[in-house]
């Protein structure tokens, strides 16, 4: 697929202190064959048309590590722009958000998701920009059920309509700030971008990637994503 000529920014969360994996270091700056999380991810977007600026929130310990890692890496024709971050994923991209310049859509990507591919990134692209939303995603494959307070099931809903939502989740920039903006204001709390813009009314779009876009969360996940990178070397 080839790529929309819409200018672009890349804002990738990278604040997190990694709880669930229990590693000293923070996830994005563990190495991958000798490479950092975030400069595997971040390099999946470089390909793409038009991307202007790559906004990347960390912790304030992490910042000068990861302009390097940036500055490293991006062309003289993108901005890169490290910055705090937050204590929730979500204020941290609010954080990157404050910052984005004169662009037509906004790509909010983890930094742990270092095997997006570039085709899917140019999916979201093309729909968010004809639609105003698009997020990466796929269709459950457990049966997922909702439960009391007591653990007692109350539900069992249709897998037809559950979706898995990865990232990018990709908007047109104005939307995306409204959708920060009424959030903020209402002391929303969303565990993703989509939720946010949802709230506005606005319909969001699901796209189908595929599952070896995970997130790097758990151990296992991070023996997967060094198996497969070896793999690849
Ligand atoms: N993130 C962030 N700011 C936060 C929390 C998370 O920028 N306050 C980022 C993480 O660095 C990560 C992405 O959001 O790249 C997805 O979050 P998650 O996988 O939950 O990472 P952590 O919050 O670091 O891990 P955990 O929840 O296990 O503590
Ligand atoms: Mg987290």
């Amino acid at each position: 697929m080839s790529d929309i000529v819409a200018t672009k920014a890349l804002i990738v969360p990278a604040a997190g202190s990694g709880s669930r994996l229990k590693k000293e270091t923070p996830k994005p700056f563990l190495e991958l064959s000798g490479t950092t999380i975030l400069e595997h991810t971040v390099c999946k977007f470089l390909p793409l048309t038009n991307l202007r600026q790559i906004l990347v929130a960390t912790s304030e310990e992490f910042l000068d590590r990861a302009q390097a890692i940036l500055d490293e890496i991006t062309p003289p024709n993108i901005s890169a722009i490290c910055l705090t971050g937050g204590n929730e994923r979500q204020h941290s991209i609010y954080n990157a958000l404050k910052k984005v310049g004169d662009i037509d859509l906004v790509m909010v990507h983890d930094a742990v998701r270092p095997f997006v591919r570039l085709e899917h990134i140019r999916k979201c692209c093309k729909i968010a920009y004809e639609d105003g939303g698009a997020v990466l995603g796929v269709p459950v494959k457990d049966t997922i059920k909702r439960v009391d307070d007591r653990k007692v099931i109350r539900e069992t809903p249709s897998r037809k309509y559950l979706w898995q939502t990865q990232t990018p989740q990709i908007f047109r920039k104005e939307l995306l700030v409204k959708a920060y903006e009424k959030a903020f204001r209402e002391k929303f709390l969303g565990t993703d971008d989509a939720s946010l813009v949802e709230r506005l009314g606005v319909n969001v779009r699901m796209v189908q990637g595929d599952r070896s876009n995970f997130k790097i969360t758990y151990p296992l996940d991070l023996k997967l994503a060094q198996l497969l990178i070896e793999q690849k070397n």
